[in-house]
């Protein structure tokens, strides 16, 4: 048997009232200068008031909001630079992935020398020194897992980068169910296929292990049997806790076995076309799942199995019918399964791919060797769509 490695964050809390616990933690560690990473949605919808409330009175908070969707290096330097200006002991993230990503960043690089673009994974040349202060992450979408990695991505022209370290591990996850209630219909869909898209890739990379297949299926289940009903019923309660320990179980899952193709080829369509990072991972899905099929037949078998809730004729399932399990899935959830959808013309898909294929940290892990002609070929069919 291979040795496998596995990386969790310190601590997490996981469950309905969760969130009850950042008190205590806060208290434990005696740092009263604390900075809250949050997006201004949040702010405007009562959420950060309502949870954090109960916080408020023992310590200094500042509610730092200066974050967008999908973080772009600018976001990420203005953050730091007000960071750097402060004297925070410790780094609050409460939000969907952007606003963790980047409060994982203003927990660390105003510790160390240089600015962001000097860390980043595709062209930076620096490593981390220090460790930077404790943080939290809060998670209020189930989607990105982001409490539980040691990522942060940016969005950069042309295509996405990440800067990958231990020192970006939460010291504490705290994964609360109640938080995900208000998250909007199309957000829930894209962020629900984002956790998916980690839970499969994770079980079809070839860094995968035992104990993260085991990770990634529950996370299938659990997304597979409740994404449709929080993307119906945003306040159906059970809904929402599935998602959100599925989501969580994914995270873990993918930090140690890593995302391929289906997150390489989302990424430049993040960073070209400003899709959400779910949408992009969700227009993909069923493309990337067709192409690589023939290389992970049994794993596909048993995800499908799971996805269509045990029906037994998966085992003679070809390509195309796993290309149509995971088109439907999407459908069924109201986001787009073409390119063409998003207003994506035909002469921009070797832009795409030019793009894609520098993520060899992400094409690396795939079932199937994903190249350049391969790429394009999936592009083409998320442009044309269900034939
Ligand atoms: N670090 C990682 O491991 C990792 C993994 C995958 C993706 N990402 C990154 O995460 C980012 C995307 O994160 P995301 O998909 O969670 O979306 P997001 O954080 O950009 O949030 C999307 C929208 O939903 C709103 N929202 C969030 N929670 C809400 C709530 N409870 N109620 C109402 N509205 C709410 C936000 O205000 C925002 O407008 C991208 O930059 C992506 O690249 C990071
Ligand atoms: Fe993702």
């Amino acid at each position: 048997m291979m040795v496998s490695m596995l990386r969790f964050p310190k601590r997490s809390y996981v469950g309905w009232g969760s969130i009850g616990e950042l008190f205590q933690v806060l208290r434990g560690w005696g740092q009263r200068n604390v900075l809250v990473v949050t997006d201004p949605t949040l702010v405007k919808i009562g959420l950060v008031e309502e949870f954090l409330s109960p916080v408020n009175h023992d310590f200094q908070i500042t509610v730092y909001t200066d974050v967008e969707p999908e973080p772009s290096l600018e976001c990420a330097e203005r953050l730091v630079a007000f960071t750097r200006a402060g004297s925070f002991g410790c780094v609050v993230g409460l939000g969907g992935g952007s606003a963790l990503d980047m409060a994982k960043l203003a927990a660390v690089i105003p510790q160390n020398k240089g600015n962001i673009a000097d860390y980043l994974n595709l062209t930076g040349t620096m490593k981390l020194e220090k460790e930077g202060v404790p943080k939290i992450l809060i998670p209020t979408t189930s989607g990105t897992g982001s409490e539980v990695t040691d990522i942060a991505v940016l969005s950069l022209k042309g295509t996405k980068d990440v800067i990958t370290h231990d020192y970006l591990l939460a010291d504490v996850a705290i994964v609360d169910p109640q938080l995900t209630l208000s998250v909007p219909k199309r957000v829930t869909a894209a962020t629900g296929i984002d956790a998916l898209t980690h839970a499969v890739e994770a079980f079809l990379s070839v860094n995968a292990s035992e104990a993260t297949d085991a990770l990634a299926l529950r996370a299938v289940e659990l997304i597979g049997g409740s994404l449709k009903t929080a993307v119906e019923n945003g306040k159906d309660a059970e809904a929402r806790k599935a998602m959100s320990t599925g989501s969580y179980l994914a995270g873990l899952a993918f930090f140690n076995a890593g995302v391929a193709g289906v997150h390489a080829l989302a990424y430049p369509l993040g960073s070209q076309f400003k899709l959400p990072h779910g949408e992009s991972n969700a227009v993909l899905l069923p493309y990337v799942m067709k192409t690589i099929s023939a290389n992970c037949r049994e794993k596909m078998n048993t995800i499908c199995r799971i996805l269509a809730d045990g029906v037994k004729q998966v085992d003679d399932w070809n390509a195309e019918d796993y290309l149509r399990l995971f088109y439907y899935f999407v459908k069924d959830v109201g986001l787009p399964t073409t390119l063409k959808e998003y207003g994506i013309i035909e002469s921009k898909l070797t832009d795409l791919t030019n793009d894609a294929i520098k993520q060899k940290r992400l094409l690396a892990r795939s079932p199937k060797p994903l190249g350049e002609n391969e790429i394009h070929q999936i592009y083409q069919m998320a442009y044309s769509g269900l034939q």
